[in-house]
């Protein structure tokens, strides 16, 4: 019988030391210490094949041998998960030293850079701002901006119509009469506002975002004009930049201008972008139209009052150098990405 005992741990022996992992250590301790199947435990088994004298010793003897091999096994387990771990640690390793990767993220759209930009520098100024409405009705757009029906000015915008009544707001114009109508002077607001109109080329989008500005008051002057809009320009275009103003025609102001800024790229001696004339047109602006004011209630004698609309895909164009304006649609971030003022 010792002799099997023997031979059951010389096998144990001989088999521990190629185990390298605590898998392999368990499926070998099974083969010997599962209680149904292992080689001890079926020792036990053959108790009954035992002359009576001899099973005392035999029992003690099966009983030795399994504690052997159970303090063999977890001793080797202990071994071997510790080395396993250590491996680990390894591959896991951490250099808390190393520079940390560059996380992406990502910045606000050109347009709307620009937008908070110019709500900026005309809030700096006292302006408060209102969002405008994508839906007007004909005579907020047109009509009340003294535009009647059969005005030819109505031809400088090429109108979606909705119905014969409502149209997609060509113009942030529309928020004067909506802001008059609401408030009594003093005036100044801006109002940003997305606007829509059947024109497509290389400069122009079917929809296009505008800059509405109003201020009415006592003795508002084309002077009070000249001046808010320098600083303007010289907050987005380097304070470098001047504006001068040409006779132009909105039926809503009176006078009204086109507003061109010293070209900032060549500083005014002709190049590429200004088109060699040193100047670039930036926007529309006037005093407000006497029937404008009078259309809202507001008495022409005592008020007057200046707007503007900048475009803001043309003011954003020329400041990133932009020629295309589906560059500002296309949502490719190689181009969007080299544009963050922020
Ligand atoms: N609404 C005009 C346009 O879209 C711009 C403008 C605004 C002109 C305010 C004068 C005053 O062309």
């Amino acid at each position: 019988m010792n002799d099997k005992f023997e031979s059951i741990k010389q096998e144990i022996l001989d088999g521990i030391d190629g185990l390298a992992s605590s898998r392999a250590v368990y499926d070998f301790k099974k083969q010997f210490l599962d209680s149904k199947t292992g080689k001890i435990g079926q020792l036990m088994k053959e108790m009954k094949n035992i002359a009576p004298e001899e099973r005392a010793g035999f029992g003690k003897g099966v009983n030795e041998l399994k504690e052997w091999a159970q303090q063999k096994f977890s001793e080797l387990d202990e071994k071997i998960r510790e080395k396993e771990l250590k491996l680990r640690y390894e591959l896991e390793r951490i250099d808390v030293t190393m520079p940390a990767e560059g996380r992406e993220t990502g910045n606000l759209h050109p347009i709307t850079q620009m937008r908070n930009e110019i709500i900026d520098v005309f809030s700096g100024m006292g302006f408060e701002v209102f969002e405008n409405r994508e839906i007007e009705n004909d005579y907020y757009n047109f009509t009340a901006l003294n535009t009647p029906k059969d005005h030819p000015a109505r031809d400088m915008q090429d109108t979606f119509y909705l119905s014969p009544e409502f149209l997609l707001a060509t113009q942030t114009s529309a928020a004067q009469i909506h802001t008059m109508e609401e408030k009594k002077p003093p005036i100044k607001i801006l109002c940003p506002g997305k606007v829509f109109r059947s024109d497509d080329d290389a400069t122009h989008s079917p929809m296009f975002h505008q800059m509405e500005g109003l201020v009415v008051d006592k003795k508002i002057t084309l002077c009070d004009l000249k001046g808010m809009l320098d600083v303007f320009v010289k907050k987005i275009y380097g304070e470098s930049t001047t504006t001068r103003l040409r006779p132009s025609y909105f039926p809503f102001t009176e006078p009204s201008v086109e507003v061109d800024v010293s070209c900032f790229e060549c500083g005014g001696k002709g190049c590429k972008l200004c088109k060699g004339t040193g100047w670039i047109e930036i926007l529309g602006a006037g005093i407000v139209n006497r029937k404008v004011l009078e259309n809202c209630g507001i008495d022409p004698d005592e008020y007057s009052g200046l707007a503007f609309g900048i475009g803001i895909e043309r003011a954003t164009m020329l400041k990133y150098g932009i020629n295309n304006i589906k560059l500002l649609f296309e949502s490719d971030l190689r181009v969007l990405e080299q544009i963050d003022d922020n």
